[in-house]
């Protein structure tokens, strides 16, 4: 058997995504109660992009659990260029039980996963942020009940990994996920295409519009996220100027009258305000980023402990 990884969204089954689900809600409700990473056993946490939310979680996770965390400043590893990802891989696979990688190119994160021996998870990729859209699921089930046939619409920048990560991650729970934003903004292709497939076994459905009233329309939960992802700084006078191509997308008190009544709204933050989300909107009382910013705690913890979980039972064979 392969070892496990979580670097996108759909690594997990559905099952296994409720697993995880049910086991971030019994460690937020006891924290103490899953020591899988007694020892201490070390799991190394890189960041090669800046960080606030991951790091905190990370750290406090892994402590929780009773493991080290390893912070590794992806500054000084320069992973990649003054090591290969292979050979970097191989080093931290001989002294950690896990490696969490915030990093720029997928095809990084599946590098390391290839040769590190041990679980890796994505803490950020261009393309994907799993472990957010995890808190997101937890957070939206704490306020809406069942996630099976609920409706999420995100608008802004329909191409960023909060994007994708809630096509894929959204579908695999049942969610109605709509996505509306500018049509040079669009999803990758292969990545609709696959939250299509995943939308129709689960019976949820997947929609990419540009009109973002559609997108929010009867919605029960809104979400946005920056416009200008890392790694994207180059171009911010175009995404955040005066002409702004996501300004329609703007999550104003207007916009939120579309959504179901009592919808609640999601930002992964960093925000904003004024940008992509209105400050009457983030500190209204729709609003449930603090309790989805806390959720990234409870839910990597049930990632990393279903993970130690999967390798110990391997290694038992
Ligand atoms: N799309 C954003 C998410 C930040 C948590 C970024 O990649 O910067």
């Amino acid at each position: 058997m392969p070892v496990r990884h979580f670097l996108r969204d759909d690594d997990l089954t559905a099952q296994e995504q409720r697993t995880i689900l049910d086991r971030a809600r019994a460690l937020k409700a006891d924290p103490f109660s899953d020591r899988c990473l007694d020892g201490p056993h070390v799991v190394a946490v890189l960041f090669d992009k800046q960080t606030l939310r991951t790091q905190v979680s990370f750290t406090a996770a892994i402590a929780h659990l009773g493991g080290f965390p390893m912070v590794i400043d992806g500054k000084l590893a320069n992973v990649g260029v003054r090591e290969s990802i292979a050979d970097t891989a191989r080093v931290l696979g001989r002294e950690a039980v896990a490696i969490v990688w915030r990093t720029y190119g997928q095809e990084r994160i599946d590098e390391m996963a290839a040769y590190a021996g041990v679980p890796v998870v994505n803490a950020l990729t261009d393309s994907f942020h799993p472990c957010q859209i995890l808190a997101d699921l937890m957070t939206i089930e704490e306020h809406k009940g069942d996630l099976p046939g609920l409706t999420l619409g995100y608008v802004g920048d329909g191409a960023n990994n909060m994007a994708q990560s809630y096509l894929l991650g959204g579908a695999l729970a049942g969610l109605h996920v709509r996505i509306g934003t500018p049509a040079a903004y669009q999803p990758d292709v292969a990545i609709l295409a696959r939250a299509h497939e995943i939308a129709a076994a689960r019976g949820g459905s997947v929609l990419v519009t540009d009109d973002p009233v559609a997108a929010v329309a009867d919605a029960d939960a809104v979400a946005t996220d920056t416009w200008v992802s890392m790694g994207m700084e180059g171009e911010s006078a175009t995404r955040k100027g005066s002409a702004s191509p996501f300004a329609p997308y703007a999550v104003t008190s207007e916009l939120m009258t579309a959504a179901s009544r009592d919808a609640i709204f999601l930002h992964c933050l960093p925000a904003y305000r004024g940008f992509e989300v209105a400050p009457e909107v983030i500190d209204g009382p729709a609003s449930v980023v603090w309790d989805e910013s806390e959720n990234r705690l409870h839910a990597q913890k049930a990632v990393l402990s279903w993970l130690r979980e999967q390798q110990l039972a391997q290694d038992c064979r």
